[in-house]
């Protein structure tokens, strides 16, 4: 069984690290976690169950489909883990899955460091440790909302299959996150995951907790911005938590990586296949290619890549933050790959530099290690958004043109930490008000851009076509071919 082409940065899927636990789909809900021994927990769960699918048919993808090719996960710890058919949205088998037990591991940073890893929650930490839980829970059905209408203006099968394949998981990692509430914090857990069903994405009474989860996602293109730099947020944020004492969230987020990185393949590939098809036409024509010509302009891609990288930047908190570091010193929250850093793992006597605006301009200060955490995992963040880039560029140098996209500058379109009671542009200049009221239109989506780029999302359900502003894909999901019925939309099944 092959699963899907890995993100570059992210690879194929780890090595096996235990025994192969098969998934037990005969009971309600899918599980590796022994549920069946649990009766209270599994009543629980079954309890919170028809809420999420009653959830799911309000605010999950709004376009009726009979079956969608999807990727079901039937294992875990080791290559192999998937299994792909067409099933209904409605029958998939979201389930609790867990990475492999490891019962010699031991904590590996902060203050417990070479303890034993925690199977409950300690008493002191119960209540950062469900914030934790919550603010991601609380990400993954926010998505699912926020692209609900995509399906309608899918510029192909093969991509609204790869839209839906993104959403069930995300729906899976709310799973996830409930099932950690409901086993290890009683009524509050419980409550708090009845909350994540009833917040909803740009709700004004009741919003989704962090910014970038209310914003809508106009289009395609915005979709493919979201997953390669929103989804990619996601992937830092779980690799900290990977690393937690608390072993259960540790082993819930190793397994939720897996999947993400088919996200963040599904933004890698869209940009570049919409990058590829203004390059061509561009190319074809001799001057740059725009609406007029069935495409999006290179610059209205830089714009719309402006606005999701710095959305997704604010998503890190503020660069300094005594929380980030009481989280690594107590062991909740690791640094992003911290078994492979070379230092002490405990941080105290650390420092590094930070960018401020100060006086106008620019300046580096030192901040203590410990209280810079929040901007340690978004250096790392961005190293990797940048390689994406590199790679989109890549189409343009392939037809010999001189235009490059660019990632802008840390500061710019920041309201979360240091850069947020100023104003910078793309290449960082630190500029007053007025300048940036009379710039910004250049640098981020008008409406005027947004309703462009929104016309030219007429659907595509004929298998194997594709929308005239994005190229084929080199090739499909799962071995198949990029023309495979990879979604029988309702229609088919009445005729
Ligand atoms: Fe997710
Ligand atoms: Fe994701």
């Amino acid at each position: 069984m092959t699963t899907q082409v890995p993100d570059s940065r992210t690879g194929a899927a780890p090595a096996p690290t235990g025994p192969l636990s098969r998934i037990d789909y005969s009971e309600k809900i899918p599980n590796n976690v022994n549920l069946a021994e649990d009766r209270r927990l599994q009543r629980a769960l079954e309890g919170w169950q028809p809420k999420f699918l009653d959830w799911w048919k309000t605010l999950g993808p709004q376009l009726p489909t009979k079956d969608v090719y999807l990727r079901t996960a039937i294992a875990v710890g080791r290559d192999g883990w998937a299994h792909f058919d067409h099933v209904p949205m409605e029958d998939y088998r979201w389930g609790i899955f867990l990475a492999e037990n490891d019962p010699d591991k031991t904590i590996t940073f902060g203050k417990h460091k070479g303890e034993p890893v925690w199977t409950e929650v300690p008493g002191e930490h119960r209540a950062d440790l469900m914030r934790l839980i919550v603010i991601q829970g609380d990400t993954e059905p926010a998505s699912v909302a926020q692209q609900r209408v995509l399906g309608e203006t899918a510029p192909s099968i093969y991509d609204m299959r790869n839209l839906f394949q993104v959403n069930v998981e995300e729906g899976r990692h709310l799973w996830a996150m409930v099932y950690l509430l409901h086993a290890y914090f009683g009524r509050e857990g419980r409550d708090e995951a009845e909350q994540l069903l009833k917040r909803n994405s740009g709700d004004l009474d009741a919003p989704r907790i962090l910014g970038a989860f209310n914003e809508e996602t106009t289009d395609w293109l915005q979709f493919f911005m979201f997953t390669y730099f929103t989804d990619r947020d996601g992937k830092y944020q779980l690799g900290t938590l990977k690393e937690s004492a608390f072993d259960p969230l540790a082993r819930t987020c190793e397994f939720m990586l897996k999947e993400e990185a088919h996200h963040m393949f599904v933004g890698t590939t869209g940009v570049q296949r919409t990058v590829q098809r203004t390059a061509e036409v561009t190319a074809e024509k001799g001057s740059p290619a725009g609406f007029d010509d069935g495409v999006i302009p290179l610059e209205v891609i830089q714009k719309y890549l402006n606005f999701q990288f710095s959305v997704s930047m604010d998503l890190f908190g503020s660069e300094q933050s005594t929380n980030a570091g009481n989280y690594y010193s107590s062991g909740l929250k690791g640094r992003w790959q911290e078994t492979r850093r070379k230092d002490d793992h405990v941080l105290l006597d650390d420092v590094r530099t930070m960018t401020v605006v100060d006086g106008g301009e620019l300046q580096e200060k030192e901040v203590p290690m410990l209280s810079a955490l929040n901007l340690d995992l978004r250096d790392e963040y961005v190293a990797d958004c940048a390689n994406g880039v590199r790679r989109w560029n890549q189409e343009l140098e392939d037809r010999g043109l001189a235009e490059r996209l660019v990632l802008p500058h840390e500061g710019f379109n920041r309201k979360v930490g240091a850069y947020a009671q100023h104003h910078l542009s793309p290449e960082g200049h630190v500029l007053t008000d007025a300048e940036w009221d009379a710039a910004k239109d250049g640098w981020l989506p008008s409406e005027d851009d947004r309703r462009a780029v929104a016309a030219l999302m007429v659907p595509e359900y004929e298998y194997g076509k594709f929308a005239g502003w994005i190229s084929p894909p080199q090739s499909g999901i799962n071995d198949q071919p990029v023309e495979f019925d990879y979604v029988h939309l309702a229609e088919e099944g009445l005729v």
